[in-house]
């Protein structure tokens, strides 16, 4: 009797904990958990690394030509469990973080060459499910067959303090307001821009932890594998 591996999808806005939840869902099920912003932050960090972002905003064209070369693969960090993103190799878990990529990583993904790249990818990383893969069009665009798709929200001030928390605690020096403005202009980046933007699925079940623990999370999405028809550990009685 086999096991269907389920694809569970896993979007919404900006800094609502979708990493978290999908990290933890994904230990739960004994998935992986694939973090596709991760991707687009690592493109990001390449451009600024390679001066393809300066005075006059981003060369797109360059941009798109060294698309190819421009290799990301994952890796668990043998210290904690958790992904690291390589970017050529080279671990950038840390440096994609930072607030130089999140100040330019919409207008990096709002490239249509730069999407198809990444989403060709995904597919790739994505295999034949049993997977946890956290973004903005995963349950639209990547995955539109997924077998679970999750939209998060939370209200944008919570989303900027868990930011700032962040932030502030790898030694980042920034301001609450800066990092609401930030959350803000990518809401507004991210739900405008021409190629794939961010909305809710129509077969998506929103999830709004603004007043919610980790744990009432879990407790929240057992409650939907249940009413979905899945048991505890995915799909396993449907084989
Ligand atoms: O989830 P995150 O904040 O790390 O994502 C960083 C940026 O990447 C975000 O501003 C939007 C973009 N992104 C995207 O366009 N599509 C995805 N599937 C994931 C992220």
């Amino acid at each position: 009797m086999g096991r269907k591996a389920l694809i569970i999808a896993v979007d919404g806005h900006s800094s609502c904990g979708k990493s978290t939840f999908a990290k933890a869902i994904a230990r739960e099920l004994g998935y992986t958990y694939l973090d596709s912003g991760a991707m687009y932050r690592a493109v990001t960090l390449w451009a600024l690394e390679h001066g393809l972002i300066g005075e006059e905003g981003l060369d797109r064209e360059r941009l798109v030509a060294a698309l190819p070369g421009i290799r990301i693969s994952f890796e668990k960090d043998p210290a904690t469990g958790g992904n690291l993103t390589l970017l050529n190799g080279r671990n950038v878990e840390e440096e994609i973080r930072g607030m130089e990529v999140s100040r330019w990583v919409s207008e990096v993904s709002r490239i249509p060459e730069v999407r198809e790249h990444l989403v060709r990818l995904q597919r790739q990383l994505a295999g034949h499910g049993g997977i946890v893969m956290d973004g903005r069009d995963i349950g639209t665009v990547v995955f539109p067959d997924a077998d679970i798709k999750i939209f998060m929200t939370a209200r944008p001030e919570v989303r900027a303090r868990r930011r700032y928390l962040e932030l502030l605690e790898k030694g980042e020096r920034v301001t609450f307001e800066e990092v609401l403005r930030n959350v803000e202009e990518r809401d507004r980046i991210d739900s405008s821009r021409a190629v794939s933007p961010l909305r809710q699925a129509p077969d998506a079940v929103v999830l709004d932890n603004s007043e919610m623990s980790i744990e009432e999370e879990l407790e929240w999405f057992r409650k939907l594998l249940h009413e979905k028809g899945y048991g505890e550990k995915g799909d396993e009685d449907r084989h």
